[in-house]
């Protein structure tokens, strides 16, 4: 027997795409590119490498599932210093866990942030749309309704939350943003998050902000939620954010973030992890703290994607509708067909690129705010993203 419930696991945007390009050969003598993923193709510095080896000794120790001291220690310093919150706001004991990559945590707060019933009716969990897809599988995973908050550019992309109803918001267990936003980019302000914790507070739900890209930022570095938790006052109820190391150090296979926030809802999760779920290898949280604790490689690394903007600006600014995000390193470009866009570079270019509208879920009223677009991934060395950009250009 196989819980019928898990059938939409088979639907995120990645198996979406392979089906869609399921019998379709790229072309013939063009190495492929795969403009597709968000997966950082330069490595992570070579410290973090060296301290894996310099631990291997602990791989016989259970790691501790809150992640061990020193990692805690540079987390908290880190958010500290790169939000500029008040000393003492964030105790590294009580408001700060080790995570496997957000992805996991994402999906695991689905059961840990959704009671049974919210208000005596089935819980809602709120989400972004175009969305990551562990969003959704939270809702699965909490038997949640997904109530899906357009972000179009009438909203600046960023979902309207004054515009949610208010018998959706009192079913609401859970609610995810996202900032910078994947695929536009668009950087939410401090208003706009400060907003966003008030209605958590008035409604009681957990606000998870999803803020994997934000270091991958030209000029401003983005605001972030605990911040605008401090400028409320420095309570930590209701919300949490959470980090990872995947964009930030270009190291996804690290398997290494971080959630802080929400006492209690940090509180539990460590119980969760103890139960059932992977806890970060003690020499992999060495290697993070030393990440954490280092800025430089993050610099150059936004250099890298700097670079790859100024490329892109070059090939595609004369394109309509191009424009450079504010972060991430995700052109949006606009097209009348994506799919058939789609289908077509790859089978006459070799180049894979996304229909946003695989990131997406149609709304109430059928639309999906995503079908008018194509997501391209700015992640290869500079000459090979040059190359699949040179290649797609005469596309748009
Ligand atoms: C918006 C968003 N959230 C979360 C993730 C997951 O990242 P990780 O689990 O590697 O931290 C991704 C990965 O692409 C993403 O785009």
């Amino acid at each position: 027997m196989i819980n019928p419930a898990l059938q939409p696991l088979s639907d995120y945007t990645f198996a979406r795409l392979a089906r869609m390009l399921d019998g379709i050969a790229p072309a013939a003598g063009k190495r492929p590119i795969l403009l597709s993923v968000g997966e950082p193709q330069i490595q992570p510095p070579a410290f973090a490498a060296e301290a894996i080896a310099a631990g291997s000794h602990l791989w016989n120790k259970y790691p501790p599932p809150k992640g061990d001291a020193a990692f805690l220690g540079a987390v908290t310093d880190w958010l500290t210093t790169r939000y500029g919150l008040p000393a003492g706001m964030l105790d590294t004991e009580r408001h700060v866990t080790s995570i496997s990559g957000t992805r996991e945590a994402l999906y695991q707060l689905g059961f840990l942030a959704v009671p049974e019933r919210k208000n005596g009716r089935q819980p809602v969990i709120l989400m972004p749309n175009p969305l990551y897809h562990s969003y959704r599988g939270a809702a699965m995973l909490g038997r949640a309704e997904p109530v899906y908050m357009n972000a179009t550019p009438e909203n600046g992309f960023l979902p309207a939350l004054d515009e949610v109803a208010p018998e959706i918001l009192e079913r609401t267990a859970l609610c995810f943003l996202c900032t910078p936003t994947n695929p536009q980019g668009r950087v939410a302000s401090l208003d706009y998050l400060k907003r966003a914790i008030e209605l958590a507070r008035e409604y009681d739900f957990m606000l998870a902000v999803d803020e994997c890209y934000a270091e991958i930022y030209r000029g401003v570095p983005p605001a972030g939620g605990l911040q605008a938790a401090a400028a409320l006052g420095g309570s930590l109820k209701n919300i949490v954010v959470l980090h990872s190391l995947s964009k930030r150090s270009s190291g996804p296979g690290l398997r290494s973030g971080f959630m802080a926030g929400d006492p209690e809802l940090v509180g539990r999760y460590a119980e969760y992890i103890m139960f059932g779920s992977a806890s970060t290898p003690l020499p992999i949280q060495h290697a993070a703290t030393a990440l954490w604790k280092d800025e430089a490689h993050v610099e150059s690394n936004r250099a890298h994607y700097a670079e790859n903007w100024r490329i892109a600006t070059q090939v595609l600014g004369n394109k309509k509708g191009y424009h450079e995000a504010e972060a991430g390193f995700f052109v949006c470009m606009p097209a009348d067909d994506a799919e058939a866009l789609t289908k077509q570079i790859w089978r006459e270019q070799a180049v894979k690129i996304v229909p946003v509208g695989l990131m997406a879920r149609e709304d109430a009223e059928g639309v999906n705010p995503g079908d008018p677009y194509v997501r391209i991934a700015l992640v290869y060395d500079a000459e090979t993203t040059e190359e699949g950009l040179r290649r797609i250009a005469p596309y748009f």
